[in-house]
């Protein structure tokens, strides 16, 4: 039975009953998060904490609840017999219930907070062979580092891309790479790990800051510098970052193979590292070793 969180209880699934004056549904008036669970412990979760919180400061959702995330997070866990699993929880926060008005509910309703998990493996097929990805003109709005859940513009762009057998699409703003529909983007160019910087036209990815972190370690420079899409040739490889998926060589961007068509050394070495570090973290933190 799949157990979820609904306004602080814990409800097989389908039990659970939203209004249909939620303003997740009428208006996408909410925000979300997806943490990846390692067989004892969250990855990062400090970082999907704040993350989550800054998301609800920039829409105004008053969540007096929002410390409580990592503790019923595992409890979820627990409560889905996936403590000794890799799983992904998904959590979403609206404005709440309130009949449809474009202003705020006057007065404030209590917010909607949903939460579930779900068994996932991160080695995804692709993960070790690279996988495609075309670019697209970015035509979300200019307020992407807030992990909304009006995600029409990327589900539209992704499902072009599945539909033409590509991993990812990547958008392009202005004529400099920006991020992909569901994950942020790599490139190596001699050596230095180049990335968009933070701004409001990408998600501050967790997996992306630790990879500025890991990569350090590795004595592999990084540059928060926007590739230009007509630069697309000067690369040697690519890869995109994630929760669920971590981090995936891209060995073809449109009609352009990278490198020489197979995840290269600075990719394989980071994912070899992130991996280590994995293992390292469940031996001091899980509860089953
Ligand atoms: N997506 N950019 C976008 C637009 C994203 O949706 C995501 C994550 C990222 C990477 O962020 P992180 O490393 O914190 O997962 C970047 C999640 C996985 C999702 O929508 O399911």
């Amino acid at each position: 039975m799949n157990i979820a969180y609904f306004n602080g209880n814990f409800l097989p699934k389908d039990e659970i009953r939203i209004s249909p004056d939620d303003r997740g549904f009428l208006f996408a008036d909410g925000i979300y998060e997806v943490a990846k669970w390692y067989e004892g412990f969250f990855f990062d979760m400090e970082s999907h904490l704040i993350r989550m919180k800054r998301s609800l400061r920039e829409v105004r959702i008053n969540w007096p609840g929002e410390d409580s995330f990592p503790a019923f997070a595992e409890e979820l866990i627990e409560r889905n017999q996936l403590s000794d699993r890799q799983a992904l929880i998904y959590l979403q926060v609206t404005r709440g219930a309130s009949p449809r008005s474009h202003a705020f509910p006057d007065p404030e309703v209590p917010p909607t907070v949903y939460a579930f998990v779900n068994e996932f493996n991160s080695h995804l097929p692709g993960s070790e062979s690279g996988v495609r990805i075309m670019l697209k003109e970015d035509f979300r709005w200019n307020r992407c580092d807030i992990k909304s859940v009006a995600l029409l513009a990327n589900i539209l762009s992704f499902q072009e891309a599945r539909e033409k057998g590509l991993w990812e699409c990547v958008f392009v703003r202005n004529g400099l790479i920006t991020e992909g529909s569901h994950s942020n983007i790599f490139f190596v160019i001699n050596g230095i790990l180049y990335t968009h910087p933070e701004s409001h036209y990408i998600l501050s990815g967790v997996t992306r800051k630790n990879i500025f972190r890991i990569a350090g370690e590795a004595g592999i420079p990084v540059k928060e510098e926007p590739l230009p899409a007509d630069k697309i040739g000067t690369i040697q490889e690519a890869f995109t970052t994630n929760t669920s998926a971590e981090i995936t060589p891209v060995i073809a961007i449109d009609d352009l193979k990278i490198g020489n068509g197979l995840p290269g050394p600075v990719t394989k070495l980071l994912r070899k590292n992130f991996d280590a570090e994995i293992i390292s973290l469940g031996k001091g933190k899980t509860k089953f070793t």
